[in-house]
């Protein structure tokens, strides 16, 4: 490496190694010794920082000879979480410099954020019950009494109806942090797609029959069952269906169409949710997952939606290595698309 380069690398902020095709040391900042106290020139870099993710990339730069951009925490530093940088400097594709980015801190305080969350509605949910268990007891005693004044009882709905909305909230923000901390691993299980619609479906009568909508399954499909989690993905089919519903005119149809699709050697069961329903205008379309993002406030709300639905939707299908899209039109109707891998990747750090 140029003497020039190396002076100037070596007093930057960002932890910097350099290394040669064995993936031996041959250049480091100081920002990197301060971080790894046991770095030096002509050690194998596995001995220092250890992680199977940095080597696959490392292997892969020099293979492809292509820069890459990845995150990862080292095995043996687990309290540690690095962006890391991999680039080329000179043309011959010998020497590869690894840029670390320490985001330890950030991804410190946003685990506290989602703890935070998480805790607070986990506290939520005895009191809310309590308070339901009281209305409805004092709703019993009132019916019975006919000599009672009816605005009580219409009180006493309007606070039902308010402890329930909160505790749908409670449960799905508890849902939504389950899903997006990574660190709890998922049990995947042999999953009958079909059947786990089928069983959603059967579900939401109700709602289906208030509006007379129609639901056709169109399976194509060639394998019966796909690795994945039951329980999450029940809760992403339950709301992909409940906003078709939600979000179509009475009388139509909602079609859910499930199809094999091949992307990358990897095959993967494509599940298509399709409205004929209002639509959604181009610039909600990339929002639609945040937290609390809805098209229409006031009228999402008084539906009794929370908002939170399709960020679940989506923090499942990643926690599935999966993809979600959504092509809409308005006034025409929406497809809400989820493509998940058959088989999933066990990765075991070493
Ligand atoms: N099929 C659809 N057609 C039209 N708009 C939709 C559809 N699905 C979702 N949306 C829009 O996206 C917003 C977010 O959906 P999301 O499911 O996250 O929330 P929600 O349905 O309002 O409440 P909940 O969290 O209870 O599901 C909705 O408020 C709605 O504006
Ligand atoms: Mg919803």
């Amino acid at each position: 490496m140029k003497k020039k380069l190396r002076l100037s690398l070596s007093k930057i902020p960002s932890i910097i190694i350099a290394i040669d095709t064995n993936k031996e040391i041959i250049f480091y900042n100081n920002a990197a010794k301060q971080k790894f106290l046991f770095i030096d020139e002509g050690r194998d870099l596995n001995n220092i920082i250890r992680s199977t993710e940095l080597n696959t990339f490392i292997d892969k730069a020099f293979r492809e000879k292509e820069d890459f951009k990845f995150e990862f925490t080292p095995s043996n530093f687990s309290d540690m979480y690095f962006i890391a940088d991999l680039i080329f400097v000179e043309k011959d594709y010998e020497e590869l410099l690894i840029s670390l980015n320490d985001q330890s801190l950030l991804k410190n305080y946003e685990q506290m954020r989602t703890d935070f969350v998480a805790n607070v509605s986990h506290e939520l949910r005895t009191p809310l019950s309590s308070i339901l268990g009281y209305v409805e007891t004092i709703k019993n005693s009132l019916n019975e009494d006919k000599t009672n004044d009816k605005t009580v009882g219409k009180f006493l709905d309007t606070m039902e109806d308010q402890a329930w909305r909160m505790t749908r909230l409670v449960e799905d923000l508890l849902l939504l942090s389950k899903y997006e901390t990574e660190d709890k691993p998922i049990e995947f299980q042999e999953a009958n797609i079909r059947q786990l619609i089928e069983g959603v479906v059967d579900n939401l009568q109700n709602k289906l029959m208030a509006k007379k909508i129609e639901v056709q399954i169109k399976d194509d499909f060639d394998k019966s069952t796909i690795s994945a989690n039951k329980d999450a993905l029940i809760q992403v089919f339950l709301n992909l269906t409940d906003n078709a519903i939600k979000y179509s005119r009475e009388n139509s149809t909602i079609e859910i169409e499930l199809e094999s699709v091949i992307d990358d050697n990897t095959t993967f069961c494509q599940i298509s949710f399709i409205d004929k329903g209002e639509g959604i205008s181009k610039e909600h379309l990339t929002r639609l997952t945040e937290r609390f993002y809805r098209v229409d406030k006031n009228r999402s709300r008084n539906q009794g939606g929370t908002g939170l639905g399709l960020s679940i939707v989506k923090h499942i299908t990643n926690r599935h290595n999966g993809k979600l899209s959504i092509k809409s039109k308005v006034d025409k109707g929406s497809t809400f698309t989820i493509s998940l891998p058959v088989f999933q990747q066990t990765v075991i750090n070493t």
